[in-house]
């Protein structure tokens, strides 16, 4: 082994689970977030954990309406899943931008996005300062998924996505 940077070891480290993340603003406006920041942390209660850079749009969201939905992008997703890890929702409508769906959650308010193999509703149970990110703890209070969708999103570094299947094989590059 020898020394290595932040930026070699995040690359080397790849690839990440890349998911999305929804949540709604004041008026009620849902928004989507491109995700790799995220983990489960306990299993009985059930429990994920999320973390949202400060100057994010998500942050503005989550700190007001405190749920959160977590969804896989399924591989047809890739170019939307994208866009929603690259712009804002300060400048833009992304539901709008990437033609995605949002259908309603039975929980929380934010929206579930069609065509996700796997949706967590969550509502935050408790946060934590860390550095330039809040991580929030998200009960899961719902599950939803489309088993007959293998392939999901990994992202290698912050520079493309990738899709694997559950046996590991590697589809595309994005
Ligand atoms: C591969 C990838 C992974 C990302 N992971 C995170 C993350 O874990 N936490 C975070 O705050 N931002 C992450 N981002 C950056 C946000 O998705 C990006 O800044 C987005 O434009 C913010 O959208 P918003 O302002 O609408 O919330 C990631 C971006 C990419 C491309």
């Amino acid at each position: 082994m020898k020394e290595i940077t932040w930026n070699e070891a995040i690359e080397l480290g790849s690839p990440y689970p890349y998911t999305l993340i929804t949540t709604v603003d004041r008026d009620g406006k849902p928004n989507i977030m491109g995700i790799s920041w995220w983990t489960i942390t306990s299993w009985e209660p059930k429990l994920i954990a999320v973390s949202i850079g400060h100057p994010r749009h998500t942050h503005e969201c989550i700190e007001h309406c405190k749920e959160f939905v977590l969804c896989f992008p399924s591989e047809e997703q890739k170019e939307g899943a994208w866009i929603c890890g690259t712009k804002s929702g300060k400048e833009m409508d992304k539901f709008k931008e990437t033609g995605f769906k949002p259908v309603a959650s039975k929980v929380v308010s934010p929206p579930i996005i069609e065509g996700s193999t796997i949706a967590y509703e969550c509502k935050v149970v408790n946060k934590l300062e860390t550095g330039d990110h809040t991580l929030y703890i998200g009960e899961v209070v719902a599950i939803h998924g489309s088993p007959e969708k293998e392939k999901h999103l990994f992202s290698v570094h912050y520079r493309k996505l990738v899709s694997l299947d559950f046996k590991g094989n590697a589809n595309f590059e994005l």
